[in-house]
């Protein structure tokens, strides 16, 4: 008899019947499973979160061009398609989710032998993943940025990020605002710097490019027997925007000396040493298809980033922590602390991060 859950496996065009369906990784956005038919094949079963993710057509429609265009680079390279990039399975009426009660679902081939590391065992590994990351860049080059829908509009708008910001606090609907004046003050000293990365997309010194907006080590499926990077997952958030959110998001939370939500603000800071890593990493791959835009602006990128993140953690503490699901109070504006935190830290450091910048660009 057919193996049976809620989970709507047989809307999906799998090879044979369902044995097992079992909950898999940890990502924080979506719920995956794993399941595994008669005849051996494996898929990954995710329940998209539909509040954040809105327009399923145009997410799924641009993971779809994107793994198609990667397909044709890794085959033309010599590589495994299988193996190197996620393939959809559509649902049975031919579209690439299905949609029940629960909300909606989606199926890939299940890539097998990969893991995905919540850390970096050592400093290589994050030189790896710069690698990774930069390489997703490197194979979408020839890609039209231009025509991926933008699933979440103005994402890394950062102006934008701090015009919410402005409302929240105008609003104040928790009365919290009291509370964080000098959070505040912090982030809109640092207004006119917040749009480096805007002007530079609107002025064309930084290319329109293929982004992928979460470039966090668990987004990254290493092969478990060379322990090197294999494929890169997770394109929700894939849109048009420039490379530089990718490495200065890559930073900002890979470089990150504590957790993101640590309360001692002692503990927080930017390791340059993990920095140079990534930057050796990115370049190796990036270096020389990047414009003088792109390698003026790296260093900063990482900063701008924080600045952002920090933003966005502190608006969502004012409005009532309805987009940031915590586990404590105050997570949230313990969150904004230690994202600006970083980014007093990377001012200090500037000088030196722009130093790394130059040596592995060459410019
Ligand atoms: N095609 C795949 N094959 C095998 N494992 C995968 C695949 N895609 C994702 N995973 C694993 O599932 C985890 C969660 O998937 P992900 O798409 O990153 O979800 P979330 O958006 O919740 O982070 C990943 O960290 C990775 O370990
Ligand atoms: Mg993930």
């Amino acid at each position: 008899m057919a193996f049976r859950h809620p989970v709507p496996v047989d809307q999906f065009h799998l090879d044979g019947t369902l044995r097992s369906l079992r909950p898999c990784g940890n990502g924080h956005i979506n719920r995956t499973w794993r399941a595994v038919t008669d005849t051996g094949a494996e898929y990954l079963i995710q329940l998209v979160n539909t509040d954040v993710f809105r327009d399923m057509d145009g997410l799924m429609s641009n993971i779809s061009r994107v793994t198609q265009h990667v397909r044709e680079k890794i085959r033309l390279d010599g590589g495994d398609p299988d193996r190197e990039t996620m393939l959809i399975v559509p649902a049975l009426d031919g579209k690439l989710y299905c949609m029940t009660k629960e909300g909606c679902y989606r199926a890939y081939h299940f890539i097998r032998n990969a893991i995905a590391l919540e850390k970096p065992r050592s400093a290589e590994d994050f030189y790896l993943t710069a690698r990774a990351f930069g390489k997703f860049q490197q194979q979408l080059l020839d890609f039209p940025a231009a025509e991926l829908v933008e699933v979440i509009p103005d994402f890394h708008n950062t102006p934008k990020r701090l015009e919410a910001l402005r409302y929240a606090a105008t609003m104040d609907v928790m009365g919290r605002k009291k509370d964080v004046e000098a959070e505040l003050e912090f982030i809109f000293a640092r207004q006119e710097f917040a749009g480096t990365l805007t002007r530079g997309i609107a002025s064309g010194a930084l290319p329109l490019r293929v982004t992928h907006n979460d470039t966090k080590l668990n987004n990254l499926l290493f092969d478990q027997e060379t322990m090197t990077p294999l494929a890169v997952v997770d394109l929700d958030t894939v849109m048009p925007g420039t490379s530089l959110y990718d490495f200065g998001d890559g930073i900002r939370y890979g470089a990150a000396t504590a957790a993101e939500d640590e309360m001692d603000l002692s503990l927080v800071s930017c390791d340059l040493e993990l920095y140079e890593h990534f930057v050796r990493g990115w370049a190796s791959v990036c270096g020389d298809t990047m414009s003088l835009g792109e390698k003026e602006l790296l260093h900063l990128s990482p900063r701008i980033l924080t600045l952002e993140c920090g933003a966005r953690f502190l608006t969502d503490y004012l409005s009532g922590d309805t987009y940031f699901s915590t586990s404590r109070p105050g997570q949230n504006l313990d969150r904004c602390r230690t994202q600006l935190k970083l980014v007093a830290d990377m001012e200090e450091k500037e000088a030196e991060m722009l130093r790394i910048s130059k040596e592995y660009l060459h410019f």
